[in-house]
Formats: structure tokens, sequence, C-alpha cells
């Protein structure tokens, strides 16, 4: 065992020494944050890990975002520390139910949030992040329908900003459906001056309450650029830690949930399933690796590179 001052030096070390690279989420601890490479949204992580050239990509976020990283590099070693840090979202749409989904509905376009495994990104025809949903959906032509799973509060969201129908899935973000409104409401009070500012994945009666919506990054970019000097701020609270280093001297606040969880505000046991631990024995031992059979994989990648060309 290893001080948490020896932890990171080791992991910086083995890093080194075997070509790997350290991409993380803004939802993942300080720690891992600091020691990353890259830290970032999902549409900057799958960038990263489709320009890299490491050997290895250890990926510090949850199993969909290291899978997407296996499919757009298959000969390259992804790692996850812990292979059961999942999302509510992916765990919503299961394969055999959305391919049955798909065949009631024929002659849709099929356009899947990243939050997903990928069986269901096999079965898109493409696919969008929180900070390219917009384009992508609009990138439709007038007149085709669409499926857009698995994510009901995102999908209700585009519908709105695009003017355009979906059929939606029902599958939402235990996080950011947490989030409360009356004591949201009740927080503004004590700080009037504060600007309210929300994820998509959170629900419609919030989202109607937030002056910016946007996906994580945005979000950072939002409090950095806007003259505002207090924001409360709807999503994981992982992000703050990045949020508060860009702008020191001005006051975040974060949203509250409903239920009192451990901490006052919203925090993914997902993503907080990655430990500086779990990531140094994961970068030492080269295990637990993410594996995608050739079969998915090479439907995968369509959709996820059309994506990507997007953007
Ligand atoms: P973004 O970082 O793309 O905004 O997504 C948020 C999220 O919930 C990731 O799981
Ligand atoms: Fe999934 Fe929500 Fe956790 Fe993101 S925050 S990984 S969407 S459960």
């Amino acid at each position: 065992t290893f001080s948490k001052t020896n932890l990171a030096e080791e992991i910086l070390r083995l890093k080194k020494e075997k070509n790997a690279i350290i991409l993380a989420h803004y939802y993942q601890e300080p720690a891992i944050q600091e020691i990353a490479d890259f830290v970032g949204d999902s549409l900057g992580l799958s960038q990263q890990a489709a320009s890299t050239d490491a050997d290895i990509i250890v990926f510090a976020g949850v199993h969909f975002m290291a899978e997407t990283a296996k499919i757009i590099n298959p000969k390259k070693r992804v790692l996850l520390p812990d292979l059961n840090a999942s999302c509510s979202l992916a765990e919503s749409c299961p394969p055999d139910l959305f391919r049955e989904f798909i065949d009631k509905h024929p002659g849709h376009t099929v356009i899947t949030y990243v939050n997903c495994s990928a069986e269901i990104k096999a079965m898109s025809d493409i696919v969008c992040t929180s900070s390219n949903a917009e384009k992508v959906v609009a990138s439709v032509p007038l007149g085709t329908p669409i499926i857009f799973a698995p994510d009901k509060n995102l999908g209700a969201y585009i519908m709105h900003k695009t003017g355009r129908e979906m059929l939606l899935w029902d599958g939402v973000c235990i996080v950011h459906e947490a989030f409360a409104i009356d004591k949201i409401l009740k927080l503004h009070q004590k700080y009037p001056q504060a600007q309210f500012i929300a994820h998509p994945e959170s629900n419609p009666e919030i989202l109607k309450i937030a002056s910016y919506i946007g996906s994580t990054t945005g979000m950072i970019n939002h409090v950095k650029t806007d003259s505002g000097k207090e924001f409360i701020v709807a999503t994981e609270a992982g992000i703050l830690y990045k949020m508060q280093q860009e702008v020191p001297e001005k006051v975040l606040i974060p949203a509250p949930a409903k239920e009192d969880n451990t901490c006052a505000c919203s925090e993914c046991a997902f993503m907080k399933m990655n430990t500086m631990e779990k990531l140094y024995l994961c970068l030492k031992n080269e295990t637990p690796e993410i594996h995608v059979s050739d079969e998915i994989r090479e439907k995968a990648i369509i959709p996820i590179e059309r994506m990507l060309n997007l953007s």
C-alpha cells in the first residue's frame, strides 16, 4: 500500500513506462482529475480517444465511455478501473427491448445518446452527446421520423429546441432526476443574484427555470465567460472542482437533491466507483480491460464516426 502522494507518483511512473493516457470525466474525484492527461465531457473524451497515440487508454469514467473509446481504438488496450461503473441511462435500455422498439417503428432514424451500451450503438444511425445533440438532430432531413434514446429528458429538451417531434425512450439519469425544484427555489431566495444553470439530463421542470442549459464543458465555459458572479449548478457535484479552479473568484453552489444524500448535493455512485487505488491497480495489472466483439464494433463505429465528423 502507498500513501496518497506515492500512489499518484506510482500512477505517473506506470503511465510513462507503459505509454498510457488517463482520460477522466469531470465527475471523477479531484485526485483522479489532477492526475489525468485530459479531463472533459463525453464529446471531448471521445475526441481525445480518437486522436491519442498512446498504447493504453485508462478511462476514469463509466463503462459506456470506455467502451466507446475501445470501439474507436480496437487495437489499443482500454482499461476501466471498475467494470461495475455503469450508468442508469445505459441500464434503462436493454438491447432486446430496444430492438423490438425499433422494429415496431420502421422508417425512423435512430439517434442514441452516447450513454448506452455498444449493442445499442450498433442498432443506431447516429450517436450524440449533450453538447452536440441539437446539431445531430438538426442533421436529419425534415420529414424523417426520429427515435431518440435512452434519455427522455435530453430528448424532450432537444424536441423543444429544434421543434422536431421524436419518439422518446423512457430512460433517465438517476442523478439529474433527483434535483429538487422546491429546494432550488428556496436556495435562490437566499442567493437572489445567482444564476441557475443545469445539465439537459435534468427534469423539464428544472430546465424551465434554468438560465443556461448545456453539457458539463458547456456549463464550465458558461461560468467562465458570463459576467455573473454566483451560480447554482445542477449537475453531478464533481464538476465543481474544475469549475471552481476556472473561476476562483465566483461563488458556485451545488443544486440540492430531493433526498438528503451523503453530501448536500448530487453524486453519481457509478462515477465514484473509481478510486486512486483502483486506478493504480488497473494500470499496474492492465486489467479490467474492455472488450467489444468485432460484430458489434463494426456496426457501432459507424454512428460514432458520423457523430465525430459532425462535431
Ligand atoms: P457530459 O459530460 O457529456 O455533459 O455528460 C454528462 C454525464 O452525465 C456523463 O455521464
Ligand atoms: Fe449515468 Fe447519470 Fe451517472 Fe452520468 S451521472 S454516468 S448519466 S447515472
